[in-house]
């Protein structure tokens, strides 16, 4: 049950859709979904979440099989959308007026969205972004196999979107055998970058892996973030032990439960280890610093497929005179170099520099740049 051996792979050019009449428009979120299913991202995950396998995963974290799958995956619509449709018919998924998939319609059913948020969110509130959005997408599920008729065309930094398959190739065409995924919302401060150097200390390579869906908009944008990544690599990363490609998911702030849906994702992109570090995809204080790593107890390495490596709090420490955590160094806090995400992106989008120690003054230059012209041409 553990390791994805073979990576669901629903993409289908050629499939015939101009006889199907009826559609569902789908949200950003969806479309980076139904993409990552069919490259195999979200293996084995063959369409959106029928109501068994969604009851099972909001109330479990499996799938009915047994399979361990934390994030529910489903596609909303609204009321009137779901009169019109029935069960067992094609319908086509579009976006835009362009046609991406096609969804064969298993069932429809109403979710307990209270439920959905307590359980997955740990938060019924809606000032959570991920619980906001949960509420404000429509109140029908659809569930069924899909296929992905047309690629997304990339805009941006086209040549950092891979398959999972293309990156377990090119993994292996570097020889690697062990290779550390990096998830993040951010840009590569300091702190990151010491937990993934330690982490590349034990394995063959790292593959930074940021995410580039839907994120809440005070978040860094991902095109800024990208120049950040790479002028960042260029200068302080040996180039055969490191490769650079996007994550197209949508960002949910569900911390513990989207630390396991992170690395399940990375394992199905070729990893075989997995960072995570201090409230990892957590938001606001609705989390406690470490529980997205206490809730790897819950399952054994073998039934997820890839092994979590877990860091404590990163910081520069002035005492140390270098990168430490609270593991690793005795000084207190006044020594810490400690900024919040808040702080920071407030000091870039004023065109202030935050320290050295926090950040490379490469790094912070690009942010500064890329922020500015962001409030220009808003
Ligand atoms: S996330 O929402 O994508 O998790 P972020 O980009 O901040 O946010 O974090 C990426 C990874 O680095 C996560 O595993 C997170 O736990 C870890 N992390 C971030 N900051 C620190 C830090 N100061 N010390 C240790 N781990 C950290």
């Amino acid at each position: 049950m553990s390791e994805t051996k073979t990576l669901v792979n629903r993409i289908d050019t050629t499939y015939e859709t101009a006889h199907i009449v009826k559609e569902i428009e789908l949200d950003t979120i969806a479309l980076s979904d139904l993409e990552l299913i069919a490259t195999g991202g979200y293996s084995p995950l063959t369409g959106f979440l029928g109501e068994s396998d969604y009851v099972s995963v909001v109330e479990e974290m499996r799938l009915t099989d047994g399979e361990v799958w934390s994030i529910p995956i489903t596609l909303p619509i609204t009321e009137e959308k779901a009169k019109e449709l029935q069960e067992g018919e094609e319908v086509r998924l579009v976006k835009d007026g362009v046609t991406y998939g096609v969804i064969q319609v298993e069932e429809m059913y109403t979710p307990n969205k209270e439920k959905e948020a307590f359980l997955v969110y740990k938060t019924v509130e809606d000032k959570h972004p991920g619980v906001k959005k949960l509420y404000d997408r429509p109140n029908v599920y659809v569930g069924g196999p899909i296929t992905l008729v047309k690629r997304i065309e990339k805009e941006k930094f086209a040549a950092y979107y891979l398959d999972p398959s293309e990156t377990r190739a090119e993994f292996q065409r570097r020889g690697w055998k062990t290779i550390v995924g990096f998830q993040t919302r951010n840009p590569v401060h300091r702190a990151h970058e010491y937990i993934q150097k330690a982490a590349l200390e034990i394995v063959d390579g790292l593959f930074l892996n940021p995410l580039v869906g839907e994120t809440k908009s005070d978040d860094i944008p991902a095109d800024v973030r990208m120049e950040s990544y790479e002028v960042l690599l260029e200068n302080y990363y040996p180039n055969n032990r490191v490769f650079l490609a996007v994550f197209p998911a949508a960002m949910r702030y569900a911390g513990p439960r989207e630390a396991i849906f992170h690395a399940l994702v990375r394992k199905n992109f070729g990893c075989t280890h997995f960072i995570v570090g201090r409230d990892h995809a957590g938001v606001g204080n609705y989390y406690g610093t470490y529980e997205a790593q206490e809730i790897f107890n819950d399952f054994t390495v073998e039934e997820l497929g890839i092994t979590p490596l877990f860091f404590e709090h990163s910081f520069y420490c002035a005492k140390c005179e270098g990168m430490a955590s609270t593991k690793t160094c005795p000084h207190g806090k006044e020594a810490h170099v400690i900024l919040s995400g808040t702080k920071v992106r407030e000091l870039l989008r004023n065109g202030e520099l935050p320290p050295s120690t926090f950040s490379r003054k490469e790094v912070v230059e690009v942010l500064i740049r890329g922020l500015q012209k962001e409030v220009v041409t808003k």
